[in-house]
């Protein structure tokens, strides 16, 4: 299998996270528990471990500012649902994947308002359209930080900029550029950070990160048991307790950690350079056929590992479904749960086929992927 499906969760993992993953399980798989036996005590501290690393890896002040959630539509549900409220003004893009769009629709029918700033046509959004869109009621930007559809990066540090000059929150979907891009919240002006851990971050299905820059009072999302402050009737104000309760996924968390051990060891930038080298080789090999369209900026640099096209006689799911079953390679067709996105490049409602790299693809795959698109388009010829 040529796996080009990286954007939806990498694949494979480093070694490590199947070794910590199983290790873990047999030895340490009890419920964190500060006070608790050796087995609880070594899960809490796996637990401490991961978001220290989280911690360091974003910037983050303090460890107890990365909090543990499902995926990144999990922490960006708590940051939306928790900050907002009716007759609020929100500014988003029209790039963003429905973990935001969907939030914000329904927030929308409780009297939140949202304004969807435009993109240009490689996906950019411009910053001062943003800061034209601010009003009296705004309370906070929402953005992803690199597009699901094109790869397109954002100015993040610049919408940082303007959102702090103007008394906002900037919460930033970096569920396609963590683990890819250097991301600081503090230098980059983000105050809250959604990503998941199963994606460039190399961990397992199952473990979202929330990472915040200041104690901002997002509302509990679920309350519950903690394993700390029992004695209290409700929900403990101080975070990460705030935003987590019940049973943590130990395992998946131990395994992120290796995960982002692993991108710690090997360097955010020879991973990037390793991306972009690939990317450039997909970008040229297939600017080389006739009847591609690529979508998404032309420059390797300012887009991440995703490469969107469409081929000419192909409907993307037939063409994705040959890629698979014919080439064995592994490619995301169709809206890649962004409509607003593929409406604003003219994909909308077929979409289009996704190639997206990640560490682990290399130079040959990527050569075998630009022959089987070739082969594709001649036979529709
Ligand atoms: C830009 C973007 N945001 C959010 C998500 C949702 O991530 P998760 O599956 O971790 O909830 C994705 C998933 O593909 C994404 O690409």
């Amino acid at each position: 299998m040529i796996y080009l499906d990286n954007a939806a969760t990498s694949w494979p993992k480093p070694e490590e996270v199947y070794t910590v993953m199983e290790r873990f399980l047999r030895e340490a798989g009890a419920n964190p528990g500060r006070a608790g036996h050796r087995m609880a005590r070594e899960a809490e501290r796996m637990i401490l471990e991961t978001r220290t690393r989280l911690a360091r890896f974003f910037g983050a002040p303090v460890p107890e500012r990365v909090a543990f959630t499902l995926n990144a539509t999990d922490s960006l549900n708590i940051a939306l649902k928790g900050l907002l409220k009716p007759g609020d003004h929100v500014i988003t893009s029209s790039l963003e994947h429905n973990s935001v769009a969907r939030p914000l629709n329904r927030l929308a029918a409780l009297g939140v308002e949202v304004t969807r700033v435009a993109n240009d046509s490689v996906g950019l959004i411009d910053p001062e359209a943003v800061r034209k869109a601010i009003k009296r009621n705004t309370q906070l930007i929402v953005i992803n930080h690199a597009s699901n559809v094109l790869g397109t990066v954002q100015p993040i540090r610049e919408l940082g900029r303007i959102a702090k000059e103007n008394g906002l929150l900037l919460v930033v979907d970096a569920a396609q550029s963590a683990g890819h891009l250097p991301i600081d919240v503090e230098k980059d002006g983000i105050d809250i950070l959604a990503c998941s851990g199963h994606k460039g971050l190399l961990g397992p299905p199952g473990v979202g990160i929330l990472v915040l820059k200041d104690e901002i009072p997002v509302s509990p999302w679920r309350e519950g048991g903690t394993g700390s402050r029992s004695e209290s009737p409700v929900q403990p104000e101080a975070y990460p307790y705030r935003l987590e309760s019940g049973t943590p996924n130990t395992v998946g968390i131990a395994a992120l950690g290796a995960g982002v051990a692993f991108i710690e060891k090997v360097g955010l930038a020879q991973i990037r350079a390793h991306e972009d080298m690939l990317v450039n080789r997909l970008l040229e090999g297939l600017r080389s056929i006739s009847g591609v369209k690529i979508y998404g900026p032309a420059d390797a640099s300012l887009r991440t590992g995703i490469v969107s096209f469409n081929l000419a006689g192909w409907e993307p799911v037939d063409a994705g479904a040959v890629l698979d079953h014919v080439y064995g390679i592994a490619a995301r067709t169709g809206l890649h749960c962004a409509p607003w996105a593929h409406e604003a490049i003219g994909t909308f409602p077929a979409g289009c086929i996704r190639f997206s790299t990640g560490y682990f693809n290399t130079v040959e795959e990527i050569d075998q992927a630009v022959a089987a698109v070739r082969e594709l388009v001649r036979s529709a010829a």
